[in-house]
């Protein structure tokens, strides 16, 4: 990329930068407290009356100050955060008819976990909205009002987890289970959550799934699959795998192909590999990632973190230098994809206007050209 700073760049970009770190470093301290180790952050809220127990005062608890005006850059996690109980869990599909407890066969078992009450959890993927007029990333978090019911869990015999059912798996795959519809095509079999809430569907006439280990398919047909009902007829599992099944499709064979061969965001090369592969092959079919706003979400970041280089190199600022040098050690290290896409997509790009550097902070503008 190519920074031609001006008066302009000058007055208004640092203004810019430091209103965005100030709303993203706020939504980073919450997502440190929210670990993956369990129990880390769970709420004092124990002597609260249900009245108390709001999204305001818990994202408050949380900030370690009450919130009491927009301007604080913690109210946008406000909106989005969740209070869940025991139905909310219960009364989704997939727990209401499968029983799972203790399942084992093969390599796999299905273990319980459960949370503790007023545990923090991240419910959602992060939603991208202004905040103060700038595009930002804010995490969906919520907790469990009262007592928490336990998530079905697959792990194999080194306790490795492979697929869990938690309200993070059932609200990011909504939108895809809401799309699916004719001849579904999936690619990654797991517990066949999706697989289940896409043949409860009406509308959906069958659904193949691509799946490359044995020992799943084995537990799935085994212990899952009788219990899915006059679902599992519309049911066909494929053992393959999917990056040798997908050049085989034809385009207009299936209506919908909703991908999920990932863990977690932390596993970019099969996201960004399957992308490539499939991204405009198909005209009849419609594709869904799993994750694909927050993968696409890093990569804003990314060209986030090669503008603000641009203008440290370009203004010899002391400041952002700092700044752009720890980007490029993150860049540098290999360890993350996104820095990649990122550099590509700006590798041929000129800034010269205050224009061109709020084009490329949107989010939308990224994600189309990320097509
Ligand atoms: C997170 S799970 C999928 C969960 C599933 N969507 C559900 O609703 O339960 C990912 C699955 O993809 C499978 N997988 C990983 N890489 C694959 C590949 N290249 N081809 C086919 N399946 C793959 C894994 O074995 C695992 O079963």
């Amino acid at each position: 990329m190519k920074f031609v700073s001006s008066r302009r760049i000058r007055n208004l970009f640092p203004g810019y930068i430091e209103n965005y770190f100030t709303y993203q470093s706020a939504f980073s301290q919450i997502l440190s407290m929210i670990s993956d180790t369990k129990y880390d952050c769970v709420l004092n809220l124990g002597n609260a009356k249900d009245g108390d127990i709001t999204p305001v005062n818990v994202v408050s608890a949380l900030a370690g100050h009450q919130i009491t005006s927009e301007q604080d850059p913690f109210y946008p996690l406000i909106a989005h955060c969740k209070a869940f109980s025991r139905e909310d869990l219960l009364g989704n599909p997939y727990y209401r008819d499968i029983r799972l407890e203790g399942c084992e066969l093969g390599d796999f078992r299905v273990a319980s976990v459960i949370d503790r009450q007023f545990e923090v959890i991240l419910w959602n993927e992060v939603v991208c909205e202004k905040c103060g007029g700038l595009d930002s990333f804010v995490p969906c978090i919520g907790f469990w009002k009262d007592e928490p019911a336990p998530y079905y869990i697959l792990q194999d015999k080194e306790g490795n987890g492979w697929m869990s059912v938690t309200f993070n798996e059932i609200f990011t795959m909504q939108p895809a289970v809401d799309e699916a519809k004719g001849r579904v095509l999936t690619l990654g079999l797991g517990l066949g959550y999706f697989a289940y809430m896409a043949a409860l569907k009406p509308d959906v006439e069958s659904v193949t799934v691509v799946e490359r280990n044995e020992g799943i398919i084995e537990f799935f047909k085994e212990k899952i699959l009788p219990q899915f009902g006059e679902a599992g007829a519309k049911i066909r599992v494929m053992q393959e795998d999917a990056f040798e099944f997908m050049p085989k499709v034809q385009d207009g064979e299936y209506d919908f192909c909703f991908a999920d061969i990932w863990n977690g965001l932390q596993e970019e090369k099969p996201f960004y590999a399957l992308r490539n592969l499939c991204g405009s092959s198909y005209r009849g079919m419609k594709m869904a990632y799993w994750l694909e706003n927050s993968f696409l979400g890093q990569v804003a970041t990314g060209v986030k973190a090669v503008l603000m280089e641009g203008f440290a190199e370009a203004e010899q600022e002391k400041t952002w230098l700092q700044l752009a040098i720890s980007a490029k050690q993150l860049r540098d290290s290999g360890k993350y994809e996104f820095f990649a896409v990122a550099d590509k997509l700006m590798q041929d790009v000129v800034i010269r206007t205050m224009e061109d550097i709020e084009y490329y902070w949107e989010f939308a503008n990224i994600k189309k050209l990320c097509e």
